[in-house]
């Protein structure tokens, strides 16, 4: 197995369903937070984190996001002949070019773990990193780059998690632990969307995963499980049966935007960190707090 992380995989093919009718003709990863498409923000976050192979599982709604790292040939041309030079380097500057773009379909979305399981032609027998857009996070040190520097001192899978309030266990993975060293557990057990009353710890999995190919095994092999789907965590768990497992808490800030709030929430953030915007946009907020 290499032990450099030279691919992610990026799983657009949801149904985006809390989002409609925003996600009814787009992927959920479209949506934009101030200026840039979700997506946008995980790919740069793949970018710092020095992988060069973007693997997008896309589903019917793929064009959007196919378009939006193409080449823009007629839009390029436009906006030089108008002299926008700036404008023209922001889209220049999508996606460097020493990054390639791979697109698998995902013909049905039956669910997270298969959509990752699509990502097995191009992946094979490598470790990779898996991005979940929707959960955007700001850290000062890109999450993913934070990850594969784990890795490159243990070389097991690692799941992102964070401390989340115990009424929340019902909408996350939550694993059992044991502290390994500074912001890292080694992992015992998983467990998908526990009730609070019976959730094995806080420690969530957000959308930040470190893994080894070995994870394709499980993947192929078990049983549809929660609302049918072939879910990650159960792979996961398989994995952990047979394999050291880690979590990381991750140093950043997480924003939800396959929620509405967490949507807001990252709007704002971001708005007041922009630097065209942020002056005008604190002015505005002063006035309807
Ligand atoms: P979510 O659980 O957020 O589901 O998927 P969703 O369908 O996108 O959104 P809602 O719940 O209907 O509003 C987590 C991630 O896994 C991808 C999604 O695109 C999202 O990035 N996914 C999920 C797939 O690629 N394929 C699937 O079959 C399911």
């Amino acid at each position: 197995m290499k032990n450099k992380i030279t691919k992610a995989v990026f799983p657009v093919a949801g149904m985006g369903s809390r989002f409609l009718p925003a996600t009814k003709a787009t992927a959920k990863e479209m949506l934009p937070v101030v200026d840039k498409p979700l997506i946008q923000y995980a790919v740069e976050e793949a970018v710092a984190a020095g992988i060069t192979d973007m693997v997008f599982i896309t589903g019917r709604n793929k064009r959007a996001i196919e378009d939006h790292f193409d080449k823009a040939y007629e839009l390029e041309a436009t906006l030089e002949e108008q002299g926008k030079k700036e404008l023209l380097k922001v889209v220049q500057s999508v996606v460097p070019k020493h990054v390639n773009c791979i697109y698998i379909r995902q013909a049905e979305p039956l669910g997270l773990g298969h959509a990752v399981l699509c990502a097995k032609p191009v992946i094979q027998d490598e470790p990779f990193a898996v991005i979940l857009a929707d959960d955007l996070i700001d850290g000062e040190t890109p999450i993913v780059k934070q990850m594969v520097e784990v890795f490159a001192r243990h070389q097991s899978s690692i799941l992102g998690v964070q401390d989340v309030p115990r009424e929340h266990t019902r909408q996350y993975g939550i694993v059992s632990s044991t502290n390994l060293e500074k912001d890292v557990e080694r992992v015992h057990g998983i467990v998908e969307k526990p009730k609070p009353e019976v959730a094995p710890s806080t420690l969530a999995v957000v959308g930040r995963y470190i893994l080894t190919p070995r994870i394709f095994h499980h993947l192929e092999t078990i049983k549809p499980g929660a609302g049918g789907e072939i879910q990650l965590t159960d792979g996961i768990a398989e994995l952990l049966k047979e394999e050291q497992l880690l979590a990381y808490r991750f140093h950043g800030i997480r924003y939800d935007c396959g929620s509405k709030l967490g949507y807001l929430k990252a709007q704002v953030a971001f708005g007041l960190k922009h630097d065209e915007l942020r002056a005008g946009f604190a002015e505005y907020l002063k006035t309807i707090a």
